[in-house]
């Protein structure tokens, strides 16, 4: 039975405690939050698990063999850091990090010790993405061209992070996921504060590559309408997945184009496809019960889970250029 504790009873926490309830295997056998009545609210469910107002205090059961952290973004690096040195194996909610070089730290610590190291992204573990992911390698969408994705709703403002290392953090650990772990080679991103906080609430990234996939993510903490949508282009289909729909969330087009003649301009003719559309059914899973086996499995058969400390890597390397480049008013940055 792998041991596990929980920090943060916060919007999130909660879920986790759930899901890992749920897990064979596991067993949560303690959680930390500095409230209170979080605590009260866990006890009542779970009265057997041990409450602690300290994540310190919970790393020090020497029983406890993997913790999860859901508490606020930057808590993450010192939290896993702690955890990993007292031999914890360790699942950070998204963003794994603030920054590039404090992931590095994470990854060479666990490599160390040779602890699990593993982030949630939460959505590689839905049957929507897992769909997408099969059509992309089996070459049906044939060479990936595009990636457009909008995540769009009004609120919740955080204090201390853009909105895109609330929201874009999904589309880009999506986009890491199905691509293959497709590295950009620049990265420019657009936005603005509303507030007097001047934490950018509604954000553009462009994502560029060495050959012509290109990638551009919407995220807004400022629309009157939540839409979670993502175009992806193939140079043989186009999918568009619509994660607000609740069944048909994704429609495969046997669409396209070709141009022939292109060494003479004047002669050019783009021949356009409009075939099929089909709506394949999609497995029904939890994706946080997901996220848990996956954590539990990478423990106990020391393997590679599909959110890896390396895809957190990918994830936090572009939002730390994209929130460089949003500060700049666009600037390119080169990765
Ligand atoms: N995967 C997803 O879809 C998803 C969804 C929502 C949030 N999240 C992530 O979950 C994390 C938490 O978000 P949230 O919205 O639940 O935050 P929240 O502010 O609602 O809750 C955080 C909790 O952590 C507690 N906490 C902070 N530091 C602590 C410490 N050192 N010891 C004990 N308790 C501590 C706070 O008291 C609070 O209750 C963030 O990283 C966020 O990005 C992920």
């Amino acid at each position: 039975m792998i041991k596990v504790g929980i920090i943060g009873l916060g919007y999130w926490g909660p879920n986790l405690v759930r899901n890992f309830q749920s897990v064979n295997g596991a067993e949560v056998i303690a959680v930390a939050d500095f409230d209170d009545n979080r605590l009260g609210k866990i006890h009542q469910l779970y009265p057997k698990i041990k409450l602690f107002k300290d994540a310190e205090e919970l790393f020090n059961l020497s029983e406890i063999d993997a913790v999860v952290l859901a508490t606020p973004i930057n808590t993450h690096y010192t939290l896993a850091k702690t955890a990993l040195l007292k031999g914890k194996h360790v699942l950070v909610e998204k963003p794994l990090a603030t920054s590039r070089a404090e992931v590095l730290e994470l990854i060479d610590i666990a490599g160390e010790k040779e602890l699990s190291l593993m982030v949630d992204h939460t959505f590689l573990y839905t049957g929507a993405v897992q769909k997408i992911k099969s059509v992309v390698d089996s070459g049906e969408l044939g060479k990936l061209q595009y990636f457009d994705s909008t995540r769009i709703n009004l609120g919740l403002f955080n204090p201390n992070w853009s909105v895109i290392w609330d929201l874009a953090v999904h589309d880009l650990s999506i986009f890491d996921y199905i691509s293959g772990g497709k590295k950009p080679v620049a990265v420019s991103a657009t936005g603005v504060s509303h507030t007097q906080l001047g934490i950018e609430n509604l954000a553009y990234i462009s994502l560029y590559f060495e050959d012509d996939t290109f990638a551009h993510i919407t995220s807004s903490w400022i629309s009157p309408v939540k839409i979670r949508k993502t175009l992806i282009g193939g140079s043989n289909k186009m999918i568009i997945y619509d994660d607000v729909e609740p069944t048909e969330k994704i429609k495969i087009y046997d669409s396209g184009f070709s141009v022939s003649s292109p060494e003479d301009v004047h002669k050019w003719l783009i021949d356009y496809r409009f075939g099929d559309i089909y709506i394949p059914k999609l497995p029904q899973m939890e994706a946080l019960k997901g996220v848990a086996e996956d954590f539990i499995g990478s423990i106990r058969d020391k393997s590679l889970p599909l959110a890896s400390s390396e895809s957190g890597l990918n994830v936090v390397t572009i939002l730390e250029a994209a929130q460089k480049s949003l500060v700049n008013r666009g600037q390119t940055i080169n990765l």
